[in-house]
C-alpha cells in the first residue's frame, strides 16, 4: 500500500463501493468497530495467527493478509491459541494436505476453551472441491473458507464471519481481476517478495497448480514498478519477482513486453540492490534474458529451472516442452554466458510409467549439470491432473528408493561443486541472528547460498562482505570482513 489509508474517516452510513480496493477499505473500517467493540469487552485487543503453507507466492499472500488483520487491529502473533487463526494451505502434493488435516484437530481443542476463537481456511487446497468436501464433512468447526482468487476479500469475509455463527464459504473458479493497493505486512524490512503475474498455464500433466491457481494474467508494468519504488522508499534492499512462469510475463498485457525488457526496467530503480525473480520455466527461457542477467549489476546470480526429469520420454508425457539434451544445452549456455550463477532445481521421482532407464536419465543430468542445489520430490498423484489418470503408477517403495539415490547423488554433486567457492570474497545480505549460535548471523549471497557467519545483530539488512572459510555442502560457514553498503 502506498499511502497511508485513514480508515477511521471512511464513512460507514452509506453502503459499501463497488469499486476495488475501496470496498475492502470500506469492509476493513467496519472490522476496526468489531475491534474495537471486543476492546471495550475483553479488555483486551483481540489476536490473530496466519499460518502459511507452501511456496513464496503463498508467503506474499500471507504477509497481504496480515497486513489486512494488522490493519482491523488485530494483534498478529505467531500462536495459534488466538482468536482468529487463519491457515494459508497448499496443495501441490497431498503431503500438504495431510498437515492440514492433521493441525485443524489440535485447532479444535483451543477452539473448545475459547469461545471467541474463529478458524479460517484460504489458499490451494480450497480450490479442490474434494478437499472442502471433506472439510464440511469432518471439520464443521471451521469458520471460513476462501479460495486463491478471491484472498483480497479478508475483510469483507471477515466482517460477516464476526457477526453470525456457521461456515461460510466463498470460493470462485478463476478470475482475471487483480486488486492492488491492499495492505502488507512485510516479513523482513529489508527484502520483499513482489508478484509479478498470477496462474499459470502449462499444464504440465502432474500439475495442480493451474486448477487451484487459474489462467496466467500479468501485472501491469507501471504497478510493479510503483510497488518497488515504493519498497525501497520504506528501505527494501532486496526484491523477489513471483510467477508461477516469469519467463511468460507480459505476453497478454494490453502492450505486450517480455520479462527480460520488466527486469531492465526494475535494474533502474535507483537505491535497488539485489534482484531475484522465481520460477523460471526452461521451455520459455531467452537468450535475451540471459543477455540481461550477463550485464546486470543488480540482478542475483542464481537461476532456479526445473528439471522435473532427465528422461525426454518422461518430459514429453510431463508436457514440459523441451528433452534432456536441450535442458543440459541450456544450463551449459548459462554457465558459460555468466560463469559465477547457481543453478537450482526440482526434480520429481516416481512419476507415472518411470522406468529405470528413465531414472537413470535424471541422474545423468544432474552429474553433468552439477546443480547448487535441487528440491527432490516423490511423484504425488493429483486427482484431476492427467498423469492421475496414467497406468504404470510406480510402487512406492521403487520410488522411496530412487529418491534416496538421486538424493545422495544432488548432495554429493552440490558438495564438490560448493567446495570450489571456499577461500573467496561475497557479498552477503545479512537476514537474521543465527539462533543457534550466539555472535553468528545468516545471510544469502548472490548466487542464494546461506551463509553462516560472525557479526553483530546491527548488520542484518545490510550487505557484507564475507569470505568463505568452509563449504558444508548447501551452504557455508565465512569470516566477516566489512560492511558493503552505509545503511
Ligand atoms: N508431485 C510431486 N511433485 C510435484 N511438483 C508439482 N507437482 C507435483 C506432484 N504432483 C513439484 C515440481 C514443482 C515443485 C514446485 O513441486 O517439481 O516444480
Ligand atoms: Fe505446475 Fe508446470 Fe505451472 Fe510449474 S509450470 S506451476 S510445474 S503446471
Amino acid at each position: 500500500m502506498d499511502q497511508k489509508i485513514d480508515f477511521e474517516a471512511i464513512d460507514l452510513t452509506g453502503p459499501p463501493p463497488g469499486q476495488e480496493p475501496d470496498r475492502q477499505y470500506y469492509f476493513i473500517a467496519r472490522c476496526r468497530l468489531w475491534v474495537r467493540e471486543f476492546l471495550e469487552k475483553q479488555g483486551r485487543l483481540p489476536r490473530a495467527c496466519v499460518v502459511n503453507y507452501g511456496c513464496q507466492m503463498n508467503a506474499r499472500d500471507s504477509e497481504k493478509l496480515a497486513g489486512i488483520l494488522k490493519e482491523i487491529g488485530y494483534d498478529l502473533t505467531e500462536s495459534e491459541e488466538a482468536d482468529f487463526v487463519i491457515y494459508n494451505t497448499c496443495t501441490v502434493r497431498d503431503n500438504a494436505n495431510q498437515k492440514v488435516y492433521g493441525r485443524l484437530g489440535y485447532l479444535n481443542g483451543n477452539k473448545k476453551k475459547n469461545p471467541h476463537m474463529k478458524i479460517a481456511l484460504c489458499g490451494c487446497m480450497m480450490q479442490e472441491p474434494s478437499a472442502v468436501e471433506k472439510i464440511k464433512r469432518s471439520y464443521g468447526f471451521v469458520d471460513l473458507i476462501f479460495g486463491t482468487h478471491n484472498i483480497f476479500k479478508l475483510a469483507e469475509l471477515l466482517d460477516v464471519c464476526l457477526r453470525q455463527d456457521g461456515m461460510i464459504i466463498d470460493l470462485w473458479e478463476d478470475t482475471d481481476q487483480i486488486v492492488e493497493a491492499l495492505p502488507v505486512d512485510r516479513k523482513y524490512p529489508f527484502k520483499s517478495g513482489v508478484n509479478i503475474m498470477f496462474g499459470c498455464n502449462n499444464f504440465c500433466s502432474y500439475c495442480i497448480v493451474p486448477y487451484v491457481r487459474g489462467r496466467e494474467r500479468s501485472r501491469k508494468p507501471e504497478d510493479i514498478l510503483k510497488e518497488i519504488r515504493s519498497l525501497v522508499d520504506q528501505g527494501v534492499v532486496e526484491i523477489m519477482l513471483l510467477g508461477q512462469n516469469v519467463n511468460s510475463y507480459g505476453k497478454n498485457l494490453p502492450e505486450p513486453m517480455t520479462f527480460a525488457q520488466l527486469l531492465t526496467e526494475v535494474e533502474g530503480i535507483r537505491g535497488l540492490k539485489r534482484i531475484r525473480f522465481m520460477t523460471s520455466h526452461p521451455k520459455d527461457l531467452s537468450d535475451q534474458l540471459i543477455q540481461v542477467m550477463q550485464n546486470s549489476k543488480k540482478i542475483c546470480r542464481h537461476l532456479h529451472l526445473p528439471l522435473q526429469s532427465g528422461s525426454s520420454r518422461l518430459l514429453k508425457l510431463m508436457n514440459r516442452h523441451y528433452d534432456k539434451e536441450q535442458y543440459i544445452a541450456l544450463a551449459q549456455k548459462i554457465r558459460k554466458a555468466i560463469p559465477d550463477i547457481a543453478i537450482t532445481t526440482d526434480i520429481i521421482v516416481g512419476f507415472p510409467g518411470e522406468t529405470e532407464e528413465d531414472f537413470k536419465d535424471t541422474l545423468d543430468v544432474v552429474e553433468k549439470v552439477q546443480f547448487e542445489n535441487a528440491f527432490t520430490f516423490i511423484y504425488s498423484k493429483r486427482t484431476g491432473t492427467p498423469a492421475a489418470a496414467m497406468a504404470d503408477q510406480v510402487p512406492p517403495e521403487v520410488a522411496h528408493r530412487r529418491f534416496d539415490r538421486l538424493l545422495s547423488l544432488v548432495q554429493e554433486t552440490a558438495k564438490r561443486r560448493n567446495a570450489l567457492l571456499v577461500g573467496t570474497k561475497q557479498t552477503v545480505l545479512a537476514e537474521e541472528v543465527n539462533s543457534h549460535e550466539n555472535g553468528m548471523l545468516t545471510g544469502r549471497m548472490s548466487n542464494n547460498a546461506l551463509v553462516h557467519f560472525n557479526g553483530p545483530a546491527d548488520l542484518v539488512g545490510s550487505l557484507c562482505a564475507v569470505r568463505l572459510t568452509e563449504s558444508k555442502g548447501f551452504y557455508y560457514i565465512g569470516q566477516y570482513l566489512q560492511q558493503e553498503d552505509e545503511k
